[in-house]
């Protein structure tokens, strides 16, 4: 991030209204109140703005300003007040085709750091027409909303223009009646916008820097957390017989990893103390981490390849995840397992035609070598259920280009062996947002993988090619509970929102730390 952000929460009564010293100053202070349909209010902020309000509903007409969700009427200046800056923010709930969806605190956050720019001070009057059921929470969230809005990625711009906020520091202080309750409740969400910050570092980061090794240290640097950090090269992963995923990154000059992350969060003082009969047993996410994938052999067109720096989101978003897990010291057992590979054409790489033996035994014919997130994805996921016997597997990959052709921008896919946890993942998706469209698996799909040489190929053919991967990848699972969450579409070059403007969206981590926080801590 390339300014600061401070946020605090504070008591109505302290509000300020006015601007020091009251001169025009290049660090403007901006009061912030909320206005529902037709210009609704709290009660708090009709007392505070006093005579205002006539000057407010003027505006409002004259700007066709109605409190609609992501609009705000701005007020620069205003007689009568003396903060630099008033600004109303809408939130009337955005009207869905048959239901009116609940008012996302997340998003009304994002929007309203938009308004807000990197410099100066506000203060936001968190006093809504409609006051939610858990306020302090409401307003939590309302901050989690402004950390994802206020993310940069802006490392390699040496050049800093003026507009650029490089230098900026924005504080803020959220006011509503329960602030006690909000500086408890936004602790969490700390935890998780910086776990969403980091998912996103990971994928916006270039592939030059970003390669095996480096990611894995990176994931190393969870430790400081208190997640036990085991890092597996390549002499590991031959013992191991992960011959899978090192024919993916055999072409490549940097060298292949395998990082597995353990936090153990109901160990010590607090295991068993209410836990529920096998809960600690840990549950486990697995990420697809292709550092860079240019096809291989099987090369990818030059136009737009520079995207697939982005083939790692899914072992970002297991990063990412662990982090916000252990920063709010969630009470769970957690394995998070991602396979790191960079796939490069060479005189050394996989060839169409090769037949690997994958760590399970089964043989695999590799047709193409740009379906390679599997071939990953199929050890990582055999080494971590047979070692660890987790409660579920979940893996997250940007696995194939057909999910976007499905699903477009706007729903991962999704593929279970199990209907409890796929229920309990599409409800985390809507809670959060993130959101997930669940697809078919089954035998018919299964047998498009059928090879002539081997027990199965890496491709089923031209149709159904989404359906196909997740068929290949559960010929890995043991009839564990599993999911596999396709995330081609959703984990970068994702459209602009209220919550992020970056190109790796962070896709996943709200989403699965909603999935533990609601099933699985004690
Ligand atoms: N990493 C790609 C999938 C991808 C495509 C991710 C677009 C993000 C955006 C994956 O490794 C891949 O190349 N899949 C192939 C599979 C095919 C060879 C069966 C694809 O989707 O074309
Ligand atoms: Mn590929
Ligand atoms: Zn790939």
């Amino acid at each position: 991030m390339s300014f600061k952000l401070a946020v605090e929460f504070i008591a109505l009564k302290d509000v300020r209204r006015s601007a020091k010293g009251k001169k025009a100053v290049a660090a403007p202070h901006t009061l912030v109140v909320f206005a529902g349909a037709d210009l609704a209010m709290g009660e708090a902020t009709t007392k505070l703005l006093g005579d205002c309000i006539e000057t407010v509903t003027r505006a409002a007409q004259a700007a066709g300003f109605k409190g609609k969700a992501s609009s705000a009427l701005e007020l620069w200046a205003p007689v009568g007040i003396d903060a630099d800056r008033l600004l109303v923010l809408g939130c009337a709930p955005k009207q869905g085709p048959d239901t009116p969806a609940p008012a996302d605190h997340v998003s009304i956050g994002g929007y309203l750091m938009g308004k807000l720019g990197s410099k100066g001070t506000a203060d936001v009057v968190f006093d809504l027409p409609q006051s939610p059921e858990a306020l302090a929470e409401a307003a939590a969230d309302l901050t989690l909303g402004m950390r994802m809005r206020a993310y940069r990625f802006d490392l390699y711009k040496t050049k800093k223009n003026d507009d650029a906020d490089s230098n900026g520091a924005l504080s803020a202080r959220v006011a509503l009646s329960d602030f006690a309750g909000a500086r408890l409740a936004v602790k969490a969400r700390e935890s998780i916008a910086e776990g969403v910050n980091i998912a996103r570092d990971l994928v916006n980061e270039p592939p030059n820097v970003l390669y095996p090794e480096e990611f894995a240290k990176r994931a190393k640097a969870l430790e400081k957390l208190g997640v036990v950090v085991e890092i597996l090269d390549v002499k590991a992963m031959q013992k191991l017989g992960m011959n899978a995923l090192l024919g993916v990154g055999q072409g490549s000059a940097h060298e292949s990893r395998m990082v597995v992350m353990h936090w153990n969060g109901l160990k010590g003082a607090k295991a068993g103390k209410g836990a529920k009969a096998g809960s600690a047993r840990p549950i486990a996410f697995i990420g697809k981490g292709v550092t860079f994938d240019t096809g291989g052999i099987s090369i990818k067109p030059a136009g737009g390849m520079e995207d697939m720096k982005g083939d790692m989101a899914g072992a970002a978003c297991v990063v990412g995840l662990m982090h916000a897990l252990a920063a709010r010291k969630a009470q769970v057992n957690v394995i998070g397992a991602i396979g790191l590979v960079e796939n490069m054409p060479d005189g050394k790489a996989q060839r169409p035609g090769d037949i690997v033996t994958t760590m399970s035994g089964q043989t695999v014919e590799v047709i193409n070598t740009d379906a390679e997130g599997r071939l990953v994805l199929a050890d990582v996921l055999w080494r971590i259920q047979s070692v660890y016997d987790p409660q579920f597997m979940i893996n997250l990959a940007t696995l194939t280009g057909a999910i976007l052709v499905a699903l477009g921008t706007d729903h991962a896919g999704l593929f279970s062996n199990d209907d409890e946890l796929a229920q309990r993942i599409s409800a985390a998706g809507n809670a959060t947002g993130e959101k997930v469209w669940r697809m078919p698996l089954g035998p018919a799909y299964d047998k498009m993988l059928d090879s002539k040489f081997a027990d199965m190929k890496n491709i089923g053919g031209r149709h159904a090619g989404s359906i196909t991967a997740a068929q290949f990848l559960q010929r890995f699972v043991n009839k564990k509970p599993w999911a596999h969450l396709d995330i081609a579409g959703t984990g970068m070059a994702s459209p602009a929102s209220d919550i992020n403007q970056t190109w790796g969206s962070g896709w996943g981590v709200r989403l699965l730390d909603r999935l533990v926080a609601d099933h699985y801590e004690k």
